[in-house]
């Protein structure tokens, strides 16, 4: 077909890519201008989303020497949600993937088992619940939730998540609404994409991108599959379904719900009062998170709460961090400030949205 023809050059850049910049640069340039903005940007002036990833520019290591430790002695195993993991960071929950490549989180998926990866899985997922977790049976067992109104529809999604053999639910609490992202209203950004005319040459400039979306069934949320929702743009659905007002007792709902399928996370966590009193309600992991920067403009980056959280919830409870994480010297100053494990998003997108697998090296 044509697609090896017009993906050429973005898997050319994949291949000579020798980090995450690298990659994201590729991703630039093969997505649609709206696709690409929905993914690097944030809220307002991104100024939470330059600091989330400058925070660890902050910080150096002082190394110890003579050690005697050599590479058959590293162990970087721990626990993620419940679960053994080879590796401290995983690839996490991120909404829409099919946007970024027609593969979307089955490709997420594949990437994950092919490296013994822990995953989560977004509750606005493109992919099925089933298309994931066949995909990889033993590494997608994270599902994250949104704070829905619909009770019905929520019970529904967390039975069909149990079925499917994902063992932990992350509870987002900071997109309860959503960020003003700047970029988006500039680019027109849609879901499902329309056919104003800045959309159009946009596709038309992005050929590989646009090839893939046109050759493809096309993208919509499939968490709760009788309930389609492609003719929706994704602020509408948004609107309609999450809860601005859900609070504490919401979520201790939620944890009841759950039950002892496995641990429940509270993400989005920025302080340890919130972090204590999500351990008294029944929670069991925190998760520090300011969503990627794309909620609320100059949030404190979620590198530089760590060691409050970690304090006030001791040495034995499950923490794990995601924002800014860029590189691998970025998950060992996340570890040694306090996070049993790091999540990534944007890290991964950009390959995908690359087009590819990203490199060995990057990183
Ligand atoms: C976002 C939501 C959908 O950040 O998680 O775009």
């Amino acid at each position: 077909t044509i697609m090896p023809i017009l993906d050429a050059p973005y898997q050319r850049g994949v291949r000579n890519a020798v980090n995450i910049d690298d990659l994201q640069a590729v991703a630039e340039r093969r997505a649609h201008a709206m696709v690409y903005g929905y993914l690097a940007g944030g809220a307002d002036a991104e100024r939470s989303l330059r600091r989330s990833v400058a925070a660890f520019n902050d910080v150096e290591l002082r190394h110890a020497v003579l050690h005697g430790v050599g590479h058959n002695d590293m162990d970087m195993r721990t626990t993620i949600l419940g679960h053994e993991a080879q590796l401290p960071f995983f690839v996490t929950s991120c909404a829409g993937q099919r946007m970024f490549h027609a593969d979307g989180e089955v490709a997420t998926a594949k990437a994950a088992k092919k490296h013994g990866c822990f995953m989560a899985l977004s509750q606005l997922t493109t992919s099925t619940f089933e298309e994931v977790s066949q995909t990889a049976p033993d590494n997608a067992k994270g599902l994250q939730l949104y704070v829905w109104r619909d009770r019905v529809l929520l019970k529904e999604v967390l039975d069909r998540a149990k079925e499917c053999g994902f063992t932990a639910l992350i509870l987002t609490a900071d997109f309860s609404w959503v960020g003003n992202r700047e970029r988006e209203t500039k680019t027109g950004f849609t879901v499902p994409p329309s056919y104003s005319v800045q959309q159009c040459v946009d596709a038309a400039r992005s050929p590989a991108w646009t090839f893939d979306f046109m050759s493809r069934v096309p993208y919509g949320y499939k968490a709760v599959p009788d309930a389609d929702f492609p003719a929706e743009s994704l602020v509408d659905f948004i609107a309609q379904q999450m809860k601005p007002e859900f609070d504490w007792k919401d979520a201790e709902w939620l944890c009841q719900e759950w039950g002892d399928t496995g641990p429940v996370a509270l993400k989005g966590v920025a302080r340890g009062e919130d972090a204590k009193r999500w351990l008294d309600i029944g929670g069991k992991v925190i998760w520090v998170s300011n969503h990627g920067g794309r909620q609320l403009e100059s949030s404190v980056a979620p590198f530089d709460v760590l060691p409050e959280v970690r304090k006030a919830v001791g040495p034995d409870v499950e923490v794990i961090m995601d924002g800014g994480v860029r590189r691998g010297i970025d998950v060992v100053k996340a570890l040694a400030r306090g996070a049993d494990s790091v999540a990534c998003g944007r890290a991964y997108l950009y390959g995908l949205a690359a087009g590819g697998y990203g490199p060995r090296a990057a990183g």
